[in-house]
């Protein structure tokens, strides 16, 4: 864990998780003066081989607020994740928080309910599902919902304050890297829009990532954006670029081990299904080749 202190008034102190099994951030965002925090991508543990599920993932950070007196009023997921499961329904019983995300996470299920061939319901799972240009406040801070699809179809930043909780879009070390587009409905030109609008905030904007995965050091979720529009490689040379760098890559990446268990837990809050029982569509994605970076799947 670590801290990202508030920079006065209405910019939030920022406590990073770093989860090492799937290389995932979790957040806690609190507004100072009045102690009330968000929880930004909490994490489900879900062992693919054994099938079994826990929530020692996530307990550090439900700990760590407990210790420091705060109190829950949202728990947030940034998009449908494809590596992990969400904790955000189990937060929800714990804390007494309301769970949100995307609105666009409806047009996810769609797709989504096709390939596992049975309706997923993300209405009645999520307490509000939050529409491009949204606000809504955490204490002194205010937090904007901004669309920012590429990476799925659904993917929301929160801004809150100074601070943006950006998933995946920027990722890793600052200015090294960008998520991947190919999950369905994904694509690496609405990335690219995104990330212009991301480069758009002030150049002083904490970005917090979604991902890292530190081999031979420290974990790393803090960029700014100023940082990311000098240095990243991936948007030097324009759209046309980004957009094949991106979809070559893209075509060297396995699935994420758990993206099918995970969509139908993930478009529910994180809600396991009430007969305990996964669907697994068969036969529906082509198989990938797999590159030197195939452990990256997200
Ligand atoms: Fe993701």
């Amino acid at each position: 864990m670590r801290i990202s202190e508030s920079r006065g008034r209405g910019s939030p102190r920022v406590a990073g998780f770093h989860e090492p099994e799937t290389g995932s951030v979790q957040y806690v965002a609190a507004c100072t003066a009045t102690g009330r925090c968000m929880i930004v991508d909490p994490v489900q543990g879900y062992d693919p081989a054994s099938a079994a599920t826990s929530f020692e993932l996530v307990r550090p950070l439900l700990d760590w607020i407990r210790a420091e007196g705060l109190e829950v009023e949202w728990v947030l997921d940034t998009h449908p994740h494809a590596d992990h499961l969400s904790a955000a329904d189990f937060v929800r019983g714990r804390t007494g928080a309301r769970a949100g995300t995307g609105a666009r996470v409806r047009d996810v299920a769609a797709i989504w309910g096709g390939l596992y061939g049975a309706p997923m319901e993300p209405e009645g799972a999520w307490d509000r599902l939050f529409e491009d240009g949204e606000t809504f406040g955490i204490g002194e801070c205010e937090v904007r919902v901004m669309l920012h699809p590429g990476h799925t179809l659904a993917s929301v930043t929160f801004l809150m304050g100074d601070a943006a909780f950006v998933h995946d879009t920027f990722m890793g070390a600052p200015a090294t890297g960008i998520a991947r587009c190919d999950f369905p409905g994904g694509s690496a030109g609405a990335m690219w829009d995104s990330l212009r609008s991301i480069l758009a905030l002030p150049g002083a904007t904490r970005l917090f990532v979604g991902h890292d995965y530190p081999s031979g050091r420290e974990a790393e979720w803090e960029s700014d954006v100023a940082t990311e529009a000098a240095r990243n490689p991936h948007l030097q040379e324009g759209r046309e670029a980004f957009v094949a760098w991106r979809e070559a890559r893209d075509r060297t990446l396995p699935l994420p081990a758990r993206m099918l268990a995970a969509l139908q837990v993930n478009l529910h809050a994180g809600r396991l299904p009430q007969d305990g029982v996964l669907r697994i569509p068969l036969d529906r994605f082509p198989e990938e080749e797999g590159g030197p970076d195939a452990d990256r799947a997200d």
